[in-house]
């Protein structure tokens, strides 16, 4: 098994490697267009000009990046960043936030800090694009391109070519039903209803995705919400290495989001959906690739678990999995996006990982 990930991690180096020499000799992507829809691991941007405390466009995020923080919640690239590159992109997805300067026909990116697949979740933090209003964005863009193209059968053709990230829950959760001060959801539902309330409205809305021309669409689950250093020092871990209790829950999210994979690829015939297990693939020895700290964040971290702004975070911070209390460091984010788009383990992914999806 560690000469198994030894070679693996030489293959990662590799993979990085090779998609960073494509960046200078501006090979075509492997698709041509590549849509995100997510909160804050992979948003971009889009909360910077919004009345909300989940945004992180001051220092130290940004910290390892050229153009400094801004808005991405981690030191360096977010995991559709890093997919972008693998994948040949020269340049990462832009915001829908800046989209009078982008090529949308490249691909948007609309995620959102603190949003979830329920409208409320993450209100208590202020103003934020929930995955329903994502999809309203994408609506948008949908005419846009159907001005650009000269008609809407040649939008759909174009944005059926497309991948698709899809990567909602963890606020719904975090922001929400943990929250019984601020939500009510935890009274309303049992764990297991509430997780089965998250997947019949998940599903609606990737529907609605589907019917704005998406057919390769990866579906990223809940992570090891239980094994964040927030939920680490506000929970107690009685003597394991996270809280398990959350990350049961996690589990059962994540274990009907499987089945509803299954449900999308045979009523959905002319699409497929693939499901990414980000939980599994944080699971495991962090040490096994090269992390000596997976219990604490790097950065001074303020009440709500984000960066103090300017305050000095580690040095060494590829060996660290967490960036602050919740969200991964560039080095993590690298190992979850390699394993989404070629499996490590046949568990990564399913039914297959995003490599084989796109040549679809
Ligand atoms: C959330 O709950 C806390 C604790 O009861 C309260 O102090 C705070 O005002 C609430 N926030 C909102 C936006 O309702
Ligand atoms: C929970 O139930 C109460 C009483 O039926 C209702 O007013 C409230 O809107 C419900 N909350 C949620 C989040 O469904
Ligand atoms: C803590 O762990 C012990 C031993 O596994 C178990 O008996 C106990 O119920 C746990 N307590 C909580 C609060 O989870
Ligand atoms: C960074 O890592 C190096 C090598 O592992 C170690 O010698 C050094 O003490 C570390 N520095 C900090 C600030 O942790």
């Amino acid at each position: 098994m560690l000469a198994e990930l030894k070679i693996w991690l030489l293959l990662l180096s590799f993979l990085v490697v090779s998609s960073n020499m494509q960046l200078h000799v501006q090979a075509v992507p492997q698709v041509p267009c590549f849509f995100i829809f997510g909160d804050s691991l992979v948003d971009n941007g889009n909360n910077n000009g919004l009345p909300t405390k989940a945004v992180s466009n001051y220092p130290p995020y940004g910290i390892d990046l050229p153009q400094g923080p801004t808005g991405r919640f981690s030191n360096g690239l977010t995991m559709v960043d890093i997919l972008a590159q693998i994948l040949g992109f020269d340049k990462y997805i832009p915001p829908f936030a800046n989209l009078a300067s982008s090529d949308i026909l490249l691909g948007v990116n609309y995620a959102s800090a603190a949003a979830g697949i329920r409208e409320e979740s993450g209100s208590h933090l202020g103003v934020r694009i929930s995955l329903d209003k994502q999809l309203v964005n994408h609506g948008i863009t949908f005419s846009r391109i159907t001005e650009s193209l000269g008609s809407k059968d040649s939008a759909t053709q174009h944005l059926n070519k497309c991948l698709y990230y899809v990567g909602m829950g963890s606020n719904d959760y975090i922001n929400n039903y943990y929250m019984p001060q601020n939500y009510s959801t935890s009274q309303n539902y049992t764990s297991e209803q509430y997780a089965e309330a998250l997947i019949t409205q998940y599903g609606n809305q990737i529907k609605t995705l589907h019917s704005y021309g998406a057919r390769k669409v990866a579906i990223f689950g809940v992570g090891p919400i239980g094994c964040t250093p927030f939920a680490i020092t506000s929970h107690g871990t009685n003597g394991s290495l996270c809280v398990d209790t959350i990350n049961l829950d996690a589990q059962l999210f994540n274990k009907k989001l499987v089945s509803l994979v299954d449900q999308l690829n045979k009523e959905l015939t002319d699409a497929k959906f693939i499901y990414v297990d980000i939980l599994g693939i944080g699971s495991g020895d962090p040490s096994l690739a090269g992390f000596k700290v997976a219990n604490v964040g790097c950065c001074p971290v303020d009440e709500i678990g984000q960066c103090i702004c300017s305050k000095t975070p580690c040095q060494n911070r590829s060996e660290y999995t967490f960036w602050d209390s919740f969200h991964p460091t560039e080095a993590a984010n690298k190992i979850s996006a390699a394993r989404s788009y070629q499996n490590f383990l046949k568990t990564d992914t399913y039914p297959m990982d995003i490599s084989h999806l796109i040549k679809l």
